[in-house]
């Protein structure tokens, strides 16, 4: 069997179906090589074992949702945001919120937006503050599209636009503040060595970083505070503030030294 039909394969799994074929293939020829497995002789069992073992790999970086790609778009079609944030399990968590995330932006004076990992968060940021420049950026396709069409039909400006947040490829834009919301624990798997270059990578006058509070069964976390982030933080000469909201901690961080009213 080729790469392409594998990759094909995993991609029928609805949470992944959006995932962009290079970071599939990226974990297919991981698990290739792991196993051993010559693709042109291999057993169906062989095959089939690649297939599980890659989908397990990519369902960590895949966020969590109900609904599919088509049906993601009716509600976009239809007007209906507030259900259309719902079937993303990040921003509909953060729900209420969003009034605070809301106020911190205006507070701040924000008039630019980079979010990384965005999943469906620009939707629900830009509805409220349509004049934002607003640049997404994530590893899901099908995220990006539902988000572009958002900005076309909200007229928002701005780019959205595919990011691999573990390579190094492009030069990302200057902008009053970069969030980087429920993504670290994703992408990091050993250290804490790719948030610090992330974090370095980006020219922001504010960083808005999160963590989920709950394990992932569900219950708090007995410790949900992130120690390794504050100390990066604080080694990279940022002031940070930490806003506690239910099942998810946020750093407020800045190099300036002001603090700032929620
Ligand atoms: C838990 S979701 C959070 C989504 C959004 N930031 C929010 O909080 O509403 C994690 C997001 O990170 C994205 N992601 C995972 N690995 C990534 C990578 N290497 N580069 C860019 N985005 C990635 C996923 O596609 C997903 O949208």
């Amino acid at each position: 069997m080729n790469k392409e039909t594998l990759i094909q394969k995993i991609k029928e799994k609805k949470e992944l179906s959006g995932l962009d074929d290079s970071v599939i293939l990226e974990v297919l020829e991981k698990a290739v090589s792991q196993s051993k497995v010559n693709l042109q002789t291999a057993k169906k069992a062989e095959i089939k074992d690649l297939i599980k073992k890659s989908r397990a790999e990519l369902r960590k970086f895949s966020g969590r949702f109900t609904s599919s790609f088509e049906e993601r778009l009716s509600l976009l079609k239809e007007n209906k945001i507030q259900e259309l944030i719902k079937t993303h399990s990040s921003t509909r968590e953060r729900l209420d919120f969003y009034p605070t995330l809301n106020n911190l932006i205006k507070n701040l004076r924000i008039k630019s937006i980079l979010d990384l990992g965005c999943g469906l968060n620009p939707i629900a940021i830009a509805f409220e503050n349509p004049r934002i420049e607003y640049y997404p950026c994530d590893i899901n396709n099908n995220d990006l599209k539902i988000v572009k069409e958002f900005f076309k039909k909200e007229n928002i400006s701005g780019k959205v636009f595919f990011y691999d947040l573990r390579k190094k490829d492009q030069k990302l834009p200057k902008v009053d503040l970069c969030l980087i919301m429920k993504v670290f624990d994703v992408v990091e798997q050993q250290g804490h060595k790719l948030a610090e270059r992330i974090i370095n990578s980006v020219n922001a006058k504010y960083f808005l970083i999160s963590f989920s509070t709950k394990t992932l069964s569900g219950k708090p976390m007995n410790h949900p505070q992130r120690g390794w982030i504050e100390r990066l933080l604080s080694r990279l000469g940022y002031n940070f503030q930490i806003i506690n909201h239910k099942n998810e901690i946020f750093y407020l961080a800045s190099k300036t030294k002001e603090s700032v009213s929620l």
